[in-house]
């Protein structure tokens, strides 16, 4: 049974709560796809005690130990490799990367970022979102192209935003969004049900795309 399942590799910088839903959701037969490598650029970072807890392989790679980004990242893509990864997950990755590793897993590299992508990119999405007064926000799940959380899109949910939101009330409503939507796209994806044509993705067998509201205002 496992052969067939897609090898995912994990990247993660912290809390690894969107890891948590990987590993959750690979835990039943049924999921298509399983974590062979867990990779944290962080010693301590709490993601590493839900990977270890969960049985799986986990390495640090500590980008302080490179004197560039690009052979920091040459260790990550032998580590990923050697473990017969197929398709990169960052998942609360706090580290940009270069195009040469952005080009060299093309197409096997996907995010997860809290909001409606296109709109805001980068850090503190919550507080701008707030202080632009939007009605909905949300998380993206993409497919990683080298400018920072841009790509072809595969799944969305929207989240309203309440009135009396903070940063931290909103980012935990997104969240449980993001733990929802980051394992339905790894399914897509391990299915074969994506393609990307002219930078967009198609999803086949299903006539809507993958996307929800969250009904928990
Ligand atoms: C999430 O909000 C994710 O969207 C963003 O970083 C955060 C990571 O959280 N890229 P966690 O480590 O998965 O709990």
């Amino acid at each position: 049974m496992s052969q067939t399942r897609l090898r995912l590799g994990v990247l993660i910088s912290g809390r690894g709560s969107n890891l948590q839903a990987l590993i959750d959701a690979s835990a039943t037969s049924a999921f298509p796809a399983e974590i062979a490598l867990v990779v944290s650029n962080v010693a301590n970072a709490e993601g590493l005690d839900r990977a270890r807890q969960a049985g799986l392989e986990t390495t640090v790679i500590d980008h302080k130990l490179f004197l560039d980004r690009a052979p920091f990242e040459d260790a990550i893509t032998a580590a990923l490799e050697a473990a017969g990864v197929q398709l990169i997950c960052l998942a609360g990755f706090m580290r940009l990367l270069t195009p040469g590793f952005v080009t060299h897993w093309r197409d096997r590299m996907i995010n997860i970022h809290p909001s409606l992508l296109p709109a805001y990119r980068g850090l503190n999405t919550h507080e701008r979102a707030l202080a632009d007064g939007v009605r909905f926000t949300g998380c993206t799940v993409h497919y990683v192209r080298p400018d920072c959380d841009a790509g072809p899109i595969i799944a969305q949910a929207a989240v309203p935003v309440a009135p009396d939101d903070t940063p931290e009330t909103l980012a935990e409503r997104v969240l449980l969004s993001e733990h929802q939507i980051y394992p339905e796209a790894v399914r897509l994806i391990a299915e074969g049900r994506t393609r990307i044509v002219n930078e967009h993705v198609l999803i086949s067998g299903t006539s809507l795309p993958p996307s929800t509201i969250n009904p928990k205002v």
